[in-house]
């Protein structure tokens, strides 16, 4: 995309966000591959020869937790020095200037709280947090867990909690989410490939109920040209220019 017609695209999104009562941002991996975090799509997301695919699943989980467990430890250790970046920030100056704003994201690396954004709904929960497989306590932990971290009140085997695949979203994450992107006036959709349902919904879902809709990701997916805008490019240096 050339500058100008960069620049009207940027004019437009901006004119959208200043009309918008209720703001919705929607992120992905994407917004945090600035900040070190591997997308899960692209090339650097293995472990080993795992993908994430393999081992965040319940089956894998009870098949080997000892193998998981050093998955994700594996995922906390690169994730621990990591900091926001440009991105997560100018969707912290958003939530400030807009009338009410929610931020809805399928990452579980916890950027978005420690940017200082405060409305955020984690769908695929939070890779900090641990949860009692045993009395289902859920606790934040960041310390260097052990290989088969036990609970501290019933000493039940403790997970991560994320949502791995096949396992059904927090209904209530659920519906708070669907509402919001029913009401909004204006959603952005920042850095996902748009493969994993119900976030891949969302957009299509907030256009069918009148919202304006823009896309900012490195490249295109499945639902771009069914948005208003889509500018292709970094987050962490388009999102700073939509919100300035
Ligand atoms: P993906 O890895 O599928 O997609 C990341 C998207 O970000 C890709 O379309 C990249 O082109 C884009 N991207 C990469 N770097 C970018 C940058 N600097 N700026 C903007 N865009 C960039 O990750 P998600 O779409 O988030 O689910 O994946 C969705 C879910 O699939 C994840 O939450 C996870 C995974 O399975 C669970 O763990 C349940």
């Amino acid at each position: 995309m050339d500058e100008k017609s960069l620049k009207e695209n940027l004019a437009v999104i901006r004119q959208a966000l200043s009309r918008a009562h209720r703001v919705v941002a929607l992120t992905g991996a994407g917004i945090s591959a600035e900040s070190g975090v591997p997308t899960f799509r692209g090339a650097e997301g293995l472990w080993r020869h795992y993908r994430a695919t393999d081992l965040a699943t319940p089956e894998a989980f009870a098949r080997d937790p000892r193998l998981v467990w050093e998955f994700y430890n594996w995922r906390r250790d690169l994730l621990a020095p990591l900091r926001p970046n440009a991105a997560h920030l100018a969707l912290v100056e958003l939530e400030g200037r807009v009338p009410e704003f929610l931020l809805i994201t399928q990452n579980i690396d916890g950027l978005h709280r420690a940017a200082g954004s405060r409305q955020v709904l984690e769908l695929h929960g939070n890779i900090w947090q641990v949860r009692c497989t045993g009395c289902g306590r859920i606790t934040e932990d960041r310390t260097l867990l052990p290989e088969l971290p036990a609970c501290g009140a019933c000493g039940g085997l403790l997970r991560p909690h994320v949502v791995w695949f096949g396992e059904s979203l927090d209904p209530m994450v659920l519906n708070r989410a669907f509402k919001a992107v029913e009401s909004c006036q204006a959603l952005l959709i920042i850095g996902t490939s748009g493969n994993v349902q119900p976030a891949a919904s969302m957009g299509l879902h907030a256009r069918r109920h009148g919202a304006f809709v823009a896309e900012i990701n490195l490249e295109a997916t499945p639902a771009t040209g069914a948005y208003d805008v889509t500018l292709l490019g970094k987050a962490g240096e388009l999102l700073p220019r939509v919100v300035r």
